[in-house]
């Protein structure tokens, strides 16, 4: 199969940033994704309904002429959060999720949650409208090994707060370890997993082995090869509850060349053409829409994308140049092996 139309796919994990960067890396999203779950981390963080509106307001502004974008608005969680905010944030239609970063776990996640008990009343809010909790999975202790804390969160955290909460709606956000994958495979209807790029073409060894890479660093950690197959097999596969979320994350190279560099990966522009070389690998593409463009809308309760994509398959693609930006150039993603799929 060389020629692959698909629904138009849409981006359940996304970081635009603000101001300058966001114009910048904004196309890169809308040129092949209609839509897109909006993280909340920036600085300050998108707490209110009404922060989220001007955010989304900047967002819409932001987006080149011709160019058609829904960006799908989320909160960030704090102790402080207000449930009946939360609730008519839903009920207008604006708020698609709510985003919980346990604080600490990563970049802009200072005002995250320490103590699980003071957002209940929100939780259980969100479980009665059906709004959707959005989780960063990762235990912050500083005794708790950075390639463990997922899968302690899991144990310690999601898990007991799920039971807590019955009927509350959880994506597990950018799962690394097949334990994610396990939890996630023994769950119900209520519960979905987004994977991103680089966690399924990448493992530990990519970043570390042969010099350190910076622009694979990305948090939660790359995980090792064993990891990286069961998402494949997971992205790949029949189930349902997973689906791509992107986990773009612009930073300025020289933020990331850097003694202490920044987490993250800005992968938008060649999204696209990763997961289908990977499906691809795999003998899946008969499933690559269903990944893309079909079980998120589905977990969501949107409807899929009426328009369509073409990707084709041809000579390796080349990695876009550095996106200039205001405050430097921010690097293309490049998963170091040769990528033959791309979007017409
Ligand atoms: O690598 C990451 N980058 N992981 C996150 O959770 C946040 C993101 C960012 O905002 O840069
Ligand atoms: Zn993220």
């Amino acid at each position: 199969m060389s020629t692959l139309t698909i629904a138009r796919p849409d981006d359940w994990h996304l970081h635009l940033r603000d101001g300058a960067m966001m114009r910048a890396v904004l196309p890169h999203s809308a040129q092949h994704f209609a839509r897109a779950i909006i993280m909340p981390n920036l600085v300050p963080p998108v707490v209110t309904s009404a922060q989220a509106m001007a955010y989304r307001d900047r967002i819409l502004a932001a987006l080149p002429e011709g160019m058609a974008f829904e960006p799908l608005m989320t909160l960030y969680l704090t102790e402080d959060t207000d449930p009946d905010d939360v609730a008519a944030a839903h009920a207008s239609g604006l708020v698609k999720a709510v985003k919980l970063y346990p604080a600490g776990a990563t970049t802009n996640s200072a005002s995250g949650v320490a103590d699980f008990g003071k957002i209940r009343a929100t939780l259980d809010r969100m479980a009665d409208i059906g709004l959707p909790l959005c989780v960063h999975g990762e235990v912050t202790d500083a005794d708790i090994d950075i390639f463990d804390r997922e899968a302690v969160f899991i144990d310690r955290v999601l898990d007991p707060l799920r039971r807590a909460t019955p009927g509350l709606r959880v994506v597990m956000e950018h799962i690394t370890t097949s334990d994610a994958v396990d939890y996630a495979r023994a769950q119900g209807d209520d519960l979905g997993a987004t994977i991103t790029v680089q966690h399924l073409m990448l493992d530990r060894n990519h970043m570390l082995v042969g010099g350190i890479r910076p622009h694979y660093y990305c948090l939660p950690i790359l995980k090792r090869g064993s990891h990286r197959a069961a998402l494949v097999a997971a992205a790949t596969g029949t189930d349902t509850r997973f689906f791509l979320g992107t986990d773009s994350a612009p930073h300025a190279t020289d933020t990331k060349e850097n003694a202490c560099g920044c987490a993250g990966c800005f992968t938008a522009p060649i999204a696209l053409s990763c997961i289908a070389e990977l499906f691809d690998e795999a003998g899946a593409l008969d499933r690559l829409e269903a990944f893309t463009s079909l079980n998120g809308p589905a977990f969501y309760g949107l409807p899929p994308n009426t328009e369509q994509i073409t990707l084709t398959k041809g000579a390796p693609i080349i990695i876009p140049d550095p996106v200039p930006t205001d405050s430097g150039t921010v690097t293309v993603f490049d998963p170091g092996r040769p990528v033959h799929w791309q979007v017409q």
